[in-house]
């Protein structure tokens, strides 16, 4: 078990390159499973999430090789149609593969996703999306049991009452290969989502409406093995950004498109922070503590849940009451208690953190316990005094690349330490 060791003080100054989206990248992995075929995904993480998806890929027959950020994928041996709980219970997104092998062979076996740090994270909308396409589902010690009636999903008219992101992505998938029209209404808008449609009309779907609430798409026969180049990572983008904004500090972000960080930018801003804004580069300046600033998250484009808990740890520097609601996920606040053990006084209301900030922060030993509360401990310990132990950081390795090399460049006091602390 690792943990990072982080002495706080001094500011982040430098330039730093994002990594492609982690998000991104296990939406359109599974994709591949639609048509067999060599694929390679340029820009791709070097992370935990992408190696475990390439487990269960290759459990699925197919071959993956990642050679630096270019993931190389065969799938045409990729014939399984069965996912094991073994590799699903490793990462929710896994689930991403039942769309895909459904739709391509007309059944699947694919264990639900275990549990979450948070939760409940249920997938009744995946469900609900596929038996509009017509499949029989069934639950069985874990598993779903899918089968497509006739051997074909049939194009349908499927609405979402909650805009899923997961549940978007594995209709889309699925419905590529469907006889007939879909059309999904109340889809999810994320960058990953349209990315996913854009990466599925170049293998030659026929999909209208992307970018929108409304998805409309034509079942085609056939799909074929394209390459791909991912999108930056924007929540590894905007965790950069309160980083140095945390510390007073200016940093310039490469390879990242602030279009898809418009909610992030304006909060920012309305914090104190300086931004300008290029094609693909967004420089931030700090001059000073953040204004307290309120935060309500909702789907994109608003302001991103998996931004939520590094927010909570930028506003305990403000002089003044800020307050964090997180309406995607009403309890995703389990780095709560482990900043107040850095001395922060936060309380937790129902699904708000009401932040009195401007106290004194003291380098303790904390927890991470799931990515993103994971990356705001590391935030605080920045702005600490004195040393910060961060144990378990393997949560942090599943979603961001390098993190501590990027931190170091800026000019961070972090180190990675080998722990025995189980
Ligand atoms: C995606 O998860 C992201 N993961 C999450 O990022 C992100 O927090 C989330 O979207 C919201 O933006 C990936 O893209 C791999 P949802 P997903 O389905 O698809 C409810 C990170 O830190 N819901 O959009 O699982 C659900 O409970 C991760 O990188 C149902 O009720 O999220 C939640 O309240 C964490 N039934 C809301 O919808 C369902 O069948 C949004 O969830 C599915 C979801």
């Amino acid at each position: 078990m690792d943990k990072f060791v982080i002495e706080g003080g001094g500011k982040l100054n430098g330039k730093i390159k994002v990594s492609g989206s982690k998000n991104c990248s296990i939406a359109l992995i599974p994709a591949m499973l639609l048509a067999p075929g060599t694929y390679t995904l340029s820009n791709t993480p070097n992370l935990r999430d992408v190696w475990t998806l390439s487990r269960l890929m290759s459990e699925l027959g197919a071959f993956c090789e990642l050679n630096g950020n270019d993931l190389f994928v065969d799938t045409r041996n990729a014939n399984s149609t069965y996912a094991s709980y073994e590799q699903v219970k490793r990462m929710r997104a896994s689930f991403y593969v039942l769309g895909p092998i459904l739709a391509r062979h007309g059944e699947a076996k694919v264990s639900l996703p275990g549990g979450c740090a948070w939760g409940p994270r249920p997938v009744d909308l995946h469900l609900k999306g596929m038996e509009k396409l017509g499949a029989e589902i069934e639950i069985e010690s874990g598993y779903v049991i899918a089968k497509a009636k006739n051997g074909k999903l049939e194009g349908a008219k499927i609405h979402f009452d909650i805009s899923s992101v997961g549940a978007t992505g594995n209709v889309l998938m699925a419905a590529t290969l469907a006889k007939g029209t879909t059309k999904i209404s109340n889809a999810a808008l994320e960058p990953e989502i349209t990315a996913l449609g854009r990466f599925l009309i170049k293998m030659g779907a026929k999909i209208d409406g992307l970018g929108t609430s409304t998805i409309e798409i034509e079942g085609v026969d056939e799909l074929k093995a394209v390459n791909e180049t991912n999108i930056p990572d924007r929540i590894e983008a905007a965790t950069f950004l309160i980083a140095a904004a945390m510390t007073q500090g200016k940093i310039e972000l490469t390879n990242v498109n602030p279009y898809h960080l418009a909610a992030v930018i304006d909060k920012l801003e309305e914090a104190g922070c300086e931004i300008d804004v290029n094609q693909d580069t967004i420089v931030l300046t700090m001059n000073d503590k953040p204004k307290p600033t309120d935060v309500i998250t909702s789907v994109y484009p608003g302001f991103p849940t998996d931004v939520q808990a590094q927010w909570n740890a930028f506003m305990l520097l403000a002089d003044g009451t800020s307050k964090i609601t997180d309406n995607i996920y009403t309890d995703r606040f389990k780095h709560v208690p482990e900043l107040n053990r850095l001395g922060a006084d936060i309380e937790l209301v129902d699904n708000c953190a009401i932040i009195n900030g401007g106290k004194k922060l003291s380098g303790a030993t904390v927890m991470s316990s799931d990515l993103r509360a994971s990356a705001a401990l590391v935030l605080a310990g920045l702005i600490a005094e004195g040393n910060t132990d961060l144990l378990r950081i393997y949560h942090l390795d599943r979603g961001y690349e390098l993190m501590e090399n990027k931190l170091l460049d800026l000019g961070a006091n972090i180190k990675r330490v080998k722990t025995e602390e189980f």
